[in-house]
């Protein structure tokens, strides 16, 4: 039973509450609907997420001991349901299902790789570049989501990347896919196995996750979370991924534990000033590398402090590039095909 806690969705609910509308997208271990909550006419994006564990993990032991089943997640959910940031994706409820887990959370219309791909469309492939300003406010809105969840909800998310970022027609710009690593994916695993291991801090891959003196867990995973937003933000800067050149998962994992970090430089055509604050996060030693508080006082990020004047460049900036896109529109043969797969209705 899902207990929507925001807005006015204070109902309890059941799956047969929701109209399934259109997939909104797929991803390695699950896909997200558009539906709306029948009820009060809410319209929401539905996340079905497999729940998966490394066996050897403390989520799988607390899962598979029945007294204490869903404990951990429940804490977890409680976080979720604080959570109160304009950079982060809100929040309404969750179910816990037979195989799945059912997100509720705040529609937003489109991912950060959808909108480069979209820019890259436009510009010449070797000169062509994303837009200085709309990098600068991606780069200050996660960074700021990133603080909030260490600070305010004593989380980290572990699964930062283009496809987490999410952005709407009216100008936001929200972290999605909050603090779900810790305990519904064991990440690394998760990402390893679904061979996307490209935003993997080195330190997690080669296993190296001793904790510096007097840092606890959220600490080092925060630092680890920075690593991955650095990739992320030259990935949307150079419109295609650092390590796209690698060939294989091997090479990949070869090239961030032993080749210099993928950092940006000034070729590449944008402020020193936002260079200083990417390449920040991309320090290979984790014990070096800038920590979340101190990211937030850099002057590029200093610059984008007004969420109202960011609101309204990315509106008319995304707008360019997001108005006439063609929808890729699930059939409704693919929707009815999925829903049955769920046996929700
Ligand atoms: N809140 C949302 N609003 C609108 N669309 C969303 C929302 N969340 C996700 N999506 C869409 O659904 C797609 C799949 O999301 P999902 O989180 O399942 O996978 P992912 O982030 O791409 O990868 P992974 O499976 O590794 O997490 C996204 O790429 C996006 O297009
Ligand atoms: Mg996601």
């Amino acid at each position: 039973m899902l207990k929507f806690s925001k807005t006015s969705l204070a109902t309890k609910c059941s799956p047969n509450d929701f109209t399934f509308q259109q997939i909104l997208g797929h991803g390695a271990f699950g896909f997200v609907l558009k539906a709306q909550h029948k009820p009060t006419g809410t319209v929401l994006a539905a996340k079905f997420q497999q729940i998966i564990f490394d066996p050897k993990s403390d989520e799988a032991k607390i899962f598979s001991s029945k007294a204490s089943k869903f404990r951990n997640l429940k804490r977890e959910i409680n976080g979720l349901r604080r959570a109160d940031s304009p950079y982060v994706t809100g929040y309404y409820g969750l179910m816990i299902m037979e195989k799945y887990v059912l997100l509720c959370m705040e529609l937003m219309d489109f991912t950060a790789d959808y909108l480069y791909n979209e820019v890259r469309k436009t510009v010449d492939s070797k000169t062509g570049r994303f837009d200085e300003k709309a990098l600068g406010i991606i780069a200050t809105s996660i960074i700021k989501a990133l603080l909030y969840l260490k600070f305010n909800l004593e989380l980290m998310h572990r699964d930062v990347k283009p496809s987490n970022i999410l952005l709407n027609l009216n100008g936001d710009v929200k972290l999605g896919d909050l603090g779900l690593a810790c305990h519904i994916d064991v990440s690394a695993a998760k990402s390893v196995a679904a061979g996307s291991t490209i935003y993997i801090s080195p330190e997690i891959l080669d296993g190296r996750q001793q904790l510096l003196p007097g840092e606890n867990k959220i600490e080092f995973s925060a630092r680890s979370d920075l690593w991955s937003l650095g990739v992320t933000l030259v990935e949307i800067a150079r419109l295609k991924h650092p390590y796209s050149y690698c060939n294989t998962e091997t090479e990949t994992i070869i090239a961030i534990s032993m080749e210099d970090p993928p950092i940006l430089t000034e070729l590449d055509g944008y402020s020193v000033e936002l260079v200083k604050l990417i390449n920040s996060c991309l320090t290979q030693d984790p014990k070096l590398r800038s920590r979340v508080e101190e990211l937030v006082k850099m002057k590029a990020v200093e610059q984008y402090e007004n969420l109202e004047q960011n609101k309204t460049y990315m509106e008319s900036f995304v707008k360019q590039y997001m108005e006439n896109r063609e929808r890729n529109e699930s059939s409704e043969s693919e929707l009815l095909e999925t829903i049955r797969n769920l046996k929700l209705n």
